[in-house]
C-alpha cells in the first residue's frame, strides 16, 4: 500500500474536520496521483470530501466500526484486517491510504511508500502525522523543486520504506 497526505512544516494535517491549506496544484497533485485506484480513508475524512461523497474514477474504501453506517459508492471496512483482505489481490501501489490521522497512524507500517506534500507553514490544528524525518525505517527518495502558491511555499516528496511493510 502507499499512502499520500498534505503536512505543515511540523507535520500537522487537519483541524476542525477541514484540511489546513488550499493549494491547487496540491488537489491536481492528490487527483492524478489516485486516479483509477483503490482509496482507503476513514468516515470521517470521507464526510469531509465535497458533499460528504466518494472520489470519483476511484475505488472508495470507508473504515467505520460502526456496523450500520453506509454510503453510496462506498465500499465498507470495520477493521484495518478487513481492508487488507478486500485489497490483498491488488497490486500494492495501486491502493492509496488517503487519511486522516486515525487511519493513517494504524496503517503507516503497511505502506512502503507515502507521497507527502510539505508546505513550509504552521497552522492551528488538531490532526498530525508521524514525522517521516525521525523515523529510522523511512527516507526521503525524491522531491520536487520548492513551488509556491499565494505565498505558501512547498515541495512535492517522496518517502519510501527501508525496512518491509507489515504489522509493527
Ligand atoms: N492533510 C491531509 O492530507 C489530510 C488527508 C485526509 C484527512 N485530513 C484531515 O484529517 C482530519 C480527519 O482525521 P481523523 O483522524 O479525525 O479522522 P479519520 O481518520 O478520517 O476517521 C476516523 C474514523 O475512522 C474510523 N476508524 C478509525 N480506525 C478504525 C478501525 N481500526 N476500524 C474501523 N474504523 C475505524 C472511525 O469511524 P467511526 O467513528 O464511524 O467508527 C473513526 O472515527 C480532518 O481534519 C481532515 O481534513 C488531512
Amino acid at each position: 500500500m502507499e499512502l499520500i497526505v498534505a503536512v505543515s512544516e511540523d507535520w500537522r494535517i487537519g483541524k476542525d474536520g477541514n484540511l489546513l491549506f488550499s493549494i491547487p496544484e496540491d488537489m491536481k497533485f492528490f487527483r492524478q496521483t489516485t486516479q483509477g485506484k483503490t482509496v482507503v480513508m476513514g468516515r470521517k475524512t470521507l464526510e469531509s470530501l465535497p458533499g460528504g461523497k466518494p472520489l470519483k474514477n476511484r475505488q472508495n474504501i470507508v473504515l467505520t466500526r460502526n456496523e450500520d453506517w453506509t454510503a453510496e459508492g462506498v465500499q465498507v471496512c470495520h477493521t484495518v484486517d478487513e481492508v487488507c483482505k478486500a485489497v490483498e489481490s491488488l497490486d500494492p501501489s495501486q491502493v492509496m491510504v488517503i487519511g486522516g490521522a486515525e487511519i493513517y497512524r494504524q496503517m503507516l507500517s503497511l505502506c512502503d511508500r507515502a507521497y507527502v506534500t510539505r508546505v513550509f507553514a504552521q497552522a492551528p490544528a488538531d490532526s498530525f502525522f508521524p514525522n517521516l524525518e525521525d523515523k529510522s525505517d523511512w527516507k526521503l527518495e525524491s522531491q520536487s523543486e520548492e513551488r509556491e502558491h499565494e505565498g505558501l511555499r512547498y515541495r512535492f516528496c517522496t518517502y519510501v520504506r527501508c525496512a518491509p511493510a507489515g504489522k509493527e
